[in-house]
């Protein structure tokens, strides 16, 4: 009996402590008394309420109903008309009125489809930038769909066997998904245009749908690298002089890790990627090691080698917008932090390896002390 009150009891503060959040400028006395017996399930409370308020009742029924209407998320819209809808069927019930109810459900039925489409719609594209580094670009999507064009995808993998980052970025396009491509300047020779000439890589006048690809069967082959046409991938390292040779990797095809992703670290040693569209620029790299050390034992250190970034990736890329050029001079990021792209999430489950290989930044473990590795100090 006890634990039954002190759960009932529980539950009111959770009720409570939910709604704290919630933006309560404005309310009104009725419909605040309301709204806290409605979250705790009084209904006594509210009939009372209702049959005590019979004039002013579809003033606030409506009022709620318009705040729904100009609320921005569904989940807002849906708690002040679900709200809405209590006391419309309240004044029903006592009042005989049921000009409110039925406009109530109509919007809550639609409310309910609209997000509905909206998450069949996220959806639909989620699949496209399954793999790291894809990008779906279809921002003009409308625009295109006038001319039977479909959306972009921007497959980096493709563009990796051929340049290193540094060929791209920042020189071509920013480290971003910016969503403002469009055709005159490619034309013109610049973004994707820079190489799609007929030249470097083919014409973007002559084959609109080989970027222009979302939809298509041909999008097989850029989704999924497994399905890659390697007849074709090896064209263009030869025009392109980058020398893909794939006889020297362990299976003779492109390697992939246990996730399914491409291992580029293994690839490194079979072809050449281009550093640079205009003169090659003085190569700069840098060679050594930086301790990121756990706050827990049980985790293992993390490693970050210079060399393997700053080969492919210039500095600027890195210095000083993620980090500044100083030991330790970096505040800490969490794993949280860096899923939602900072610090090493700028690339890595963007277009680097994804976070669920856990070891391979976790490389050492503490007992093993930091070796040749500089310690970076919080
Ligand atoms: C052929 C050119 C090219 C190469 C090579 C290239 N990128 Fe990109 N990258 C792009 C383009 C294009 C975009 C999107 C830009 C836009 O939306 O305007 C992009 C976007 C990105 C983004 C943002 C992605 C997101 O989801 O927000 C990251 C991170 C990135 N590149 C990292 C890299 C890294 C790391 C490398 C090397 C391993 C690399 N890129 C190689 C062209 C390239
Ligand atoms: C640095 C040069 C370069 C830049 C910049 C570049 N590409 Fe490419 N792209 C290539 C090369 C090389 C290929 C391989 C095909 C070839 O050799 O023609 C390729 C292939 C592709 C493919 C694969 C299509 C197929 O049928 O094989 C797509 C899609 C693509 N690029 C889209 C884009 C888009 C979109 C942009 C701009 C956002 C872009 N590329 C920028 C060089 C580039
Ligand atoms: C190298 C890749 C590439 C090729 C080839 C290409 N496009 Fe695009 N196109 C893009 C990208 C990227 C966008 C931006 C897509 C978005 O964000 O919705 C775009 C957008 C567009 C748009 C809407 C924006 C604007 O500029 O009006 C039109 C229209 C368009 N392309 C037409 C064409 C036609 C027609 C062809 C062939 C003659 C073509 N494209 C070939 C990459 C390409
Ligand atoms: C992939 C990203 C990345 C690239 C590319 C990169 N760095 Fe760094 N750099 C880091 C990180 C991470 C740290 C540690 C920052 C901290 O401790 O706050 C660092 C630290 C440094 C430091 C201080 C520690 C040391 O090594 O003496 C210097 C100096 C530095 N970088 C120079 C460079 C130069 C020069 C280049 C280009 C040749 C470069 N970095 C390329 C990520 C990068
Ligand atoms: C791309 C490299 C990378 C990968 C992959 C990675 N981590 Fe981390 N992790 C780091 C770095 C770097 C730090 C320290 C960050 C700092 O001090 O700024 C860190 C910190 C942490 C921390 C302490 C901070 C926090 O978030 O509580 C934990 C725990 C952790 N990682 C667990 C994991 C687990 C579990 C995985 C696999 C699911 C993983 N990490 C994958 C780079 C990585
Ligand atoms: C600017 C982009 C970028 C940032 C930021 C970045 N990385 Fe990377 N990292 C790469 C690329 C590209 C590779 C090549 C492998 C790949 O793409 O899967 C790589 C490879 C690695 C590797 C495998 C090579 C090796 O050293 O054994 C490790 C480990 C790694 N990164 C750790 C980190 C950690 C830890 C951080 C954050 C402190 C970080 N990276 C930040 C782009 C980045």
């Amino acid at each position: 009996m006890r634990s039954k009150a002190l759960f009932a009891i529980v539950i009111a503060a959770l009720a409570v402590a939910v709604f704290a959040g919630h933006s309560l400028a404005g309310e009104s006395k009725f419909r605040k008394s309301f709204r806290t017996s409605y979250e705790q399930n009084r209904f006594d409370a509210m009939g009372f309420l209702v049959k005590q308020n019979k004039d002013i009742l579809p003033g606030e029924i409506q009022s709620l109903v318009d705040e729904a209407k100009a609320a921005a998320s569904f989940g807002e819209k849906m708690q002040l008309l679900d709200l809405a809808n209590t006391m419309a069927t309240m004044h029903k019930e006592w009042h005989g009125n049921e000009k409110f109810l039925g406009e109530i459900e109509k919007l809550q039925r639609e409310e309910i489809q609209n997000e509905e489409a909206r998450k069949a719609e996220a959806e639909k594209w989620k699949k496209y930038e399954n793999f790291p580094g894809n990008l779906i670009m279809k921002e003009k999507e409308t625009e295109l769909a006038a001319i039977g064009l479909s959306p972009v995808i921007f497959p980096h993998w493709v563009h990796r066997i051929n340049f290193e980052c540094k060929a791209c970025h920042p020189a071509l396009f920013p480290m971003k998904k910016t969503n403002s491509i469009t055709m005159t300047p490619i034309f013109e020779g610049r973004l994707c245009g820079e190489c799609h000439n007929g030249k470097i890589a083919f014409d973007a006048a002559e084959s609109c749908e080989r970027c222009h690809v979302a939809g298509r069967p041909e999008e097989a082959a850029l989704l999924n690298p497994k399905k890659a046409d390697i007849a074709k991938v090896m064209e263009s390292s030869e025009r392109l002089k980058t020398e893909l040779n794939l006889d020297l990797l362990p299976n003779k095809a492109l390697p992939f890790d246990k996730f399914g992703n491409i291992d580029w670290m293994l690839l490194k040693g079979a072809h050449k990627p281009i550093k640079s569209l205009k003169e090659a620029p003085a190569d700069q790299t840098r060679d050594n090691e930086i301790l990121f050390e756990s706050p827990m034992p049980y985790v293992n250190n993390i490693v970050f080698r210079h060399k393997p970034h700053a080969d492919l990736i210039l500095c600027s890329s890195c210095h000083t917008d993620i980090y500044k050029e100083e030991l330790g001079s970096t505040p800490p990021a969490s794993m949280t932090q860096m899923a939602q792209g900072q610090s090493c999430g700028s690339c890595h489950g963007k277009v680097s390896f994804k976070f669920a290989d856990c070891n391979r930044c976790h490389s050492k473990p503490v007992s093993e002390g930091p070796g040749k590795a500089m310690i970076r100090k919080k």
